[in-house]
C-alpha cells in the first residue's frame, strides 16, 4: 500500500490517519541499532523477540546492530480484538535457554507495562546474565510498571496506533507505516 502524508484508513469501520513514516520508522530503529551496538561489549547477545507485534520492528532492529547476536521468539497476548488494556498478559515460553546470555527483549510498543513486566518476570527465572528492554512505542502517561525501559523508539500519547507490526483487531500489522486512531473516534472498551 502507498501512502501519502495525510492519508487516512478505514479499518473495522474505524478511521486511522497517518502518524509516522517509513522513513522516520527507520531513521529511530537505526538509531537503537547504533546505541545498542555501542552500549554492549558480548558476543552472548540474545534478542527475544515478543510476538506477534514486535516481529517487523525486530526483523530490522537485529539487523541495525553491529554485534554476534542470537533470537528466540515468545508469544504474549494482552489486547485480542479490544483497543484498551485488559491489565493481564498470557505469555508462551517454550523451552528457552538463557543462562549466560546478555538479553534485550524486543517489544512493539509498551503501555501499561502489564505485558513487559510478566516477560520480565518470566525470563529472569532462566537465570540470563542481563535483561535489558528495547520497546519502539512508549506511552509515559500509560505506563504503570516499575521497570526501566532502556532502548525507546519513540514516546507517543496514550493513543491506539497501527502499522509496522502493530494491529487492530489482527489487523494492520503490514503497513508499512504507523497510523493513529483519530481523535474523534472513541476507543472501545
Ligand atoms: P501493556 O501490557 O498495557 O503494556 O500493553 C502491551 C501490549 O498491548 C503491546 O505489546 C501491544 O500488543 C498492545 N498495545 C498497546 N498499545 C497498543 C496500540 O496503541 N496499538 C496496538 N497494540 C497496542
Ligand atoms: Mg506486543
Amino acid at each position: 500500500m502507498k501512502t501519502v502524508p495525510g492519508q487516512t484508513i478505514e479499518i473495522e469501520g474505524k478511521n486511522f490517519r497517518l502518524f509516522l513514516t517509513r522513513s522516520e520508522l527507520q531513521q529511530a530503529v537505526d538509531r537503537l541499532g547504533r546505541k545498542i551496538s555501542e552500549d554492549y561489549n558480548c558476543t552472548n547477545l540474545l534478542f527475544v523477540v515478543v510476538l506477534k507485534g514486535s516481529v517487523i520492528f525486530a526483523a530490522d532492529l537485529v539487523r541495525a546492530v553491529q554485534l554476534p547476536s542470537e533470537l528466540e521468539f515468545i508469544r504474549s497476548r494482552s489486547y485480542y480484538d479490544s483497543m484498551v488494556s485488559r491489565g493481564k498478559a498470557e505469555i508462551d515460553i517454550a523451552g528457552l535457554s538463557l543462562a549466560g546470555k546478555d538479553v534485550i527483549v524486543v517489544e512493539d510498543i509498551v503501555d501499561t507495562g502489564v505485558t513487559i513486566s510478566a516477560v520480565i518476570q518470566r525470563l529472569n527465572a532462566f537465570s540470563p546474565n542481563s535483561v535489558r528492554v528495547a520497546t519502539l512505542f512508549f506511552k509515559p502517561d500509560a505506563y504503570k510498571g516499575t521497570i526501566a525501559i532502556d532502548y525507546i523508539g519513540f514516546n507517543i500519547p496514550s493513543k491506539f496506533i497501527i502499522g509496522y507490526g502493530l494491529d487492530y483487531a489482527e489487523r494492520g500489522r503490514n503497513l508499512p507505516d504507523v497510523f493513529v486512531l483519530d481523535s474523534n473516534e472513541d476507543a472501545d472498551n
